[in-house]
């Protein structure tokens, strides 16, 4: 037997389902979109930022003591990809004909850390017996070359070093 139903509103249907269709791929793209971009924002955006972040202030400048060097312990935030890893660190810092100075607490031999000695006005190694003057020289000893100079720069008071790089 035939059903004899009559088909009603069959291209209306046909309109909304379209509708609903487009609309959900639309709502789909966009999500998608919004979601993938955050994601490539995210993961790009390292390679994005600048350098200047590396430089790292020790202090202002009306706390440094002028004449002897002087150790200031600081701590050093280094971005590595998405993490900020935090070490504890020092630099000998010294103003030398008006210019701030500063160098890397290692010893150019072996690394051990130096100290200062006020009355012999050098910088002396215990490990190997190696001696540095005040502006970094090596006076005696094994070490091959004199103390490594980090690049310094003074803003609104404070003085800022650049820890690895060189001056
Ligand atoms: S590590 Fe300093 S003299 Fe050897």
């Amino acid at each position: 037997m035939k059903d004899d139903k009559p088909v009603k509103n069959e291209p209306q249907n046909e309109q909304r389902r379209s509708f609903l269709i487009g609309l959900t791929v639309a709502m789909g793209g966009f999500i998608s979109m919004v979601l993938g971009g955050s994601g490539l924002f995210y993961f790009l955006s390292p390679a994005w930022r600048g350098k200047n972040e590396d430089w790292v202030s020790v202090g202002p400048i009306g706390s440094l003591k002028e004449g002897d060097p002087v150790k200031v312990d600081y701590v050093q935030r280094k971005k590595d990809g998405w993490q900020v890893l935090e070490s504890p660190s020092s630099v000998w810092v010294v103003q030398q004909k008006g210019e701030w100075v500063a160098y890397d607490p290692h010893c150019t031999h072996l690394g051990c850390p130096y100290r200062w000695d006020s009355s012999k006005q050098a910088f002396l190694c215990p490990c190997h017996g190696g001696v540095f003057s005040k502006d970094g020289n090596v006076v005696s000893g094994p070490p091959p070359k004199p103390l490594v100079r980090y690049q310094t720069k003074i803003e609104n008071g404070n003085l800022f070093i650049l820890p690895g790089g060189q001056a």
